[in-house]
């Protein structure tokens, strides 16, 4: 699994219409498309999906908003995926984003931060599996 990562372009990036220059944006790093499905999640999948955060104080609103509208998640390919897709997505704050990744173009806040990237090629396979059964993976 160390080529593939799992994403989703958040509830506030589909919402502003994001969602197109986001996918170019990944497809130009050399990332190739594995799964896409446009879905929503519920404030309990939310919460299921966030669950090693569940005694952050943020916990609560991130499973609120994170329900809060339709999202699209993706499996994506390429080699070292996991941390290119880091770098090309920027620092969780998109105050500390660097110029030119997707959170420093698109993202309004901490919370709300247009995109997310597995942190590990192990949280990768549990993430893209929450999603997506092996068939809607081409
Ligand atoms: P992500 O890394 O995709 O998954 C965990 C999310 O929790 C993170 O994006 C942010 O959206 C959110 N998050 C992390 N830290 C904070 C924080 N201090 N306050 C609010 N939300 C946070």
């Amino acid at each position: 699994m160390s080529n593939l990562t799992f994403t989703m372009i958040k509830p506030d990036a589909f919402e502003a219409g994001h969602s197109g220059a986001i996918i170019q944006m990944i497809q130009d790093a050399g990332f190739a498309i594995k799964a896409a499905k446009l879905t929503k999640l519920s404030q309990e999948r939310a919460g299921q999906f966030y669950a090693v955060h569940k005694a952050r104080p943020f916990y609560g609103e991130l499973c609120d908003y994170m329900s809060s509208g339709p999202i699209i998640a993706m499996i994506l390919e390429k080699e070292n995926a996991v941390a290119d897709f880091r770098t090309l997505i920027g620092a969780t704050n998109p105050k500390e984003a660097a110029e030119g990744t997707i959170r420093a173009k698109f993202a309004t806040s901490i919370e709300a931060n247009a995109i997310h990237g597995s942190d590990s090629d192990e949280n990768a396979q549990i993430e893209g599996s929450f999603f997506f059964s092996q068939i809607e993976v081409f």
